[in-house]
């Protein structure tokens, strides 16, 4: 017999079924439709739909780092390196990196880890950064840091003593963790954040978490975002230090994405790995994944993909399995692993390059440093939103007060208060922002996220049409 087709939605793949994603759902489809419709001439009261679902800083119309782009394309056409007028700290970058390269060529696969090369600078942006030794042995290179934290979480897919296991994700958390938990079948066990003590992590939380999610499964790893996103909040020393006791005393891996740590505008951003070593025994020996990328920082290449873990103390036959894993992936691209090498070792003070990219990081650094401070200051000013203070990332996570009519017109209409908001939102002024729902919240709260790093003058246009929308909501809906 004959079957229509051999791949249904009923014989696929069924944790397939269950991923979302709403930095990239409903919401932001809908904005490509509108999109659509006002290049047809559909006439609305906006002109042009403002993305502000996704953190893409050149999406946003962020310059690339000069020094960057100028080793990628001398690297991409080696043929140039002669003829074109470049300093000659590139020149000498892309003959480092294509002597590393086989046959000198970036198409050609490097091994599945990443070239040596840029291993070794990763490890010594690492040993600078947190005055502790790191080993390029260490380093897994991948296409972003997405792939290799899929790769690490894929890790943990296996019973224990009978019981299927779990993850802990922060919630608000971003849903890179709970697509791919879904992905795999693994437990997703929620700790909440505070958001009434600036969206710190209390050990009370952890421990009811893991309490309530080791009834029926074994909790195996615990994830923390630090700078967070959504939240932007970067954890203090203290309260990483009871994270790690608690990781410790659960006997649970610690999975630290810290892919904001160059976005910071406040506070001081500590590694776990630092704190774990400057803790002293025992927690110095603890297994630790922390994720790093080139997605974010000031150099915020996310299309080219590239990233990196670094996977301390595993077990050797553990470390030989994940090798493996990834090797069959082949390699991630080359091409990104050569911006990998420049964020871990940008020019330095005397090179030729240097005054150019000392400039453009400025410029990257004060307009974060705005944006933070004006997004902040505006939504605590607008009646039935808060916002707790923005120490970085590229996000505002604002609460919101969502009259019971319109959560009663949401749910008519299939929808989550939070998601009708964001419609509306968009709807009325073309701002395109991600409900609160998309990354978890306090069941009865509501959230949404916005990225900030818009250009000032459609930044300025975002911060007024957030003030009008919500005043008319309010005269609707109240
Ligand atoms: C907290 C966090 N982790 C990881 C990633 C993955 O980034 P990429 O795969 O582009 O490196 C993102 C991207 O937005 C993120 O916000």
């Amino acid at each position: 017999m004959k079957l229509d087709k051999c791949l249904t939605s009923d014989n696929i793949n069924q944790n397939l079924l269950n991923i979302q994603y709403a930095v990239r759902g409903p919401i932001v489809q809908r904005a490509m439709q509108i999109e659509r419709e006002l290049e047809k001439g559909v006439v609305k009261p906006f002109d042009r739909v403002v993305r502000a679902n996704i953190g893409d800083c050149h999406a946003l119309g962020q310059k690339p780092i000069t020094f960057i782009r100028q080793v990628l394309a001398l690297a991409a056409c080696p043929h140039l390196v002669s003829s074109v007028d470049v300093p000659e700290d590139v020149r000498q970058r892309v003959k480092e990196i294509l002597g590393d390269c086989t046959q000198g060529s970036v198409g050609a696969y490097s091994p599945c880890t990443g070239l040596r090369i840029v291993r070794s600078r990763v490890a010594q942006y690492l040993q600078k950064r947190d005055g502790v030794p790191a080993s390029p042995d260490d380093i897994y290179l991948g296409s972003g840091a997405s792939d290799v934290i899929k790769a690490v979480l894929t890790m943990f897919v296996e019973d224990v003593d009978g019981k299927p296991p779990a993850v802990m994700i922060p919630i608000p958390q971003y849903p890179l963790f709970s697509g791919t938990l879904s992905e795999l079948g693994l437990r997703q066990a929620d700790y909440y954040l505070e958001e009434e003590h600036d969206w710190a992590l209390s050990v009370e939380e952890l421990e009811r978490c893991w309490r309530e999610a080791s009834v029926d499964c074994h909790v195996r790893a615990l994830v923390v975002i630090n700078p967070g996103n959504p939240t932007g909040q970067v954890l203090t020393r203290r309260n990483m230090e009871q994270v790690v006791r608690f990781a410790y005393e659960r006997g649970l891996f610690l999975l630290a994405d810290e892919v904001y740590q160059e976005n910071i505008v406040s506070k001081r951003f500590h590694s776990f790995k630092k704190v774990m070593h400057e803790m002293g025994a025992p927690y110095s020996s603890m297994e630790l994944a922390s994720f790093v990328t080139c997605s974010k920082g000031w150099a915020a290449e996310c299309g080219l993909r590239s990233g990196f873990v670094e996977l301390v103390r595993v077990e050797l036959k553990v470390s030989a399995a994940f090798n493996t894993a990834r090797g069959v992936m082949q390699c991630p691209t080359v091409l990104g692993q050569c911006i990998l090498d420049c964020v871990m070792k940008p020019p330095s003070p005397g090179e030729p390059s240097y005054e150019q990219f000392a400039k453009e990081k400025r410029l990257i650094h004060q307009v974060l440093t705005e944006r933070t401070e004006t997004a902040y200051k505006t939504f605590n000013t607008i009646p039935g939103y808060s916002c707790n203070p923005i120490d970085g990332s590229m996000f505002a996570y604002p609460r919101i007060e969502i009259p019971s009519r319109a959560q009663e017109a949401a749910a008519e209409l299939g929808m989550t208060p939070d998601e009708f908001y964001c419609l509306r939102l968009l709807e009325e002024t073309g701002v395109c922002v991600v409900p609160g729902t998309g990354f978890g919240q306090l069941p009865g709260t509501f959230h949404f996220r916005t990225t900030i790093l818009h250009p000032r003058e459609e930044f300025r246009y975002m911060m007024e049409a957030f003030k009008r929308f919500h005043h008319n909501f309010l005269d609707n809906y109240s």
